[in-house]
């Protein structure tokens, strides 16, 4: 897994990671409310428009294999971006114990989600904060497929620069394919070290049909 373009520009495309009868299967999901704990719609908290709904424990096994998987690939960066920011932050290699301690710090619940967008939907610039224990980074996957079954609906990224102005990237995401975000800032070195840029992400307005995205959180929340 190439993860340099996290260090580049605070994201880095995964490649293909499901295949399209695991997309579908996975998004069908989304009918299944006793699989959840929670649905949000976004417009009632003035996030945007559309919904999603966050699973709940046990997740369905195909996600926690990959949030297990996805963890252990990006865990080794995390401490990276910890050790150049100098900050103090543990990421054991495996998500089991860094669950263990979002738990005992008193972030429980599953952060996992489902997001399903329709005609109109967007999701307003955020950073999914849900406690004081924050992994670094977090994973996106389409499970529809652009073109075909909606349009727009790009994943923005915008890193607020110190003193200049705002950089936005906007990303396509094929159905199966992840792309790895950071969660609320990445390093950027400096002439006396690295410093930190704020970056907050959001998805465009769907112009057509129906998105479906799988969110991986890797801390758990409040
Ligand atoms: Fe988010």
């Amino acid at each position: 897994m190439d993860l340099d373009g996290l260090w580049q520009r605070g994201y880095a495309r995964l490649g293909k990671l499901l295949k399209r009868d695991e997309a579908e299967q996975i998004r069908s999901l989304y009918e299944h409310s006793e699989k959840f704990r929670s649905r949000i719609d976004m417009a009632r908290y003035r996030f945007g428009r559309g919904e999603y709904q966050y699973f709940a424990y046990p997740l369905p096994e195909r996600i926690d294999r990959l949030r297990h998987e996805l963890y252990a690939q990006l865990a080794p960066v995390a401490r990276e971006w910890m050790s150049a920011l100098s900050i103090d932050a543990r990421f054991p290699d495996e998500l089991d114990s860094f669950l263990k301690s979002c738990h005992r710090n008193g972030q429980p619940r599953p952060t996992p989600l489902l997001l399903r967008y329709r005609e109109g939907d967007f999701n307003c610039l955020h950073q999914d904060l849900y406690g004081d224990i924050v992994f670094p980074f977090q994973v996106v996957t389409g499970l529809s497929r652009p073109g075909e079954e909606y349009s727009g609906g790009e994943l923005l990224l915008v890193e607020q620069q110190p003193r200049a102005q705002s950089i936005g990237h906007a990303i396509r995401l094929e159905q199966g394919e992840a792309v790895a975000i950071t969660t609320r800032y990445r390093p950027v070195k400096g002439t006396r070290g690295y410093y930190r840029t704020n970056m907050r992400h959001g998805v465009s307005p769907i112009t057509r049909g129906e998105r479906y995205t799988l969110g991986m959180i890797f801390h758990d929340a409040k």
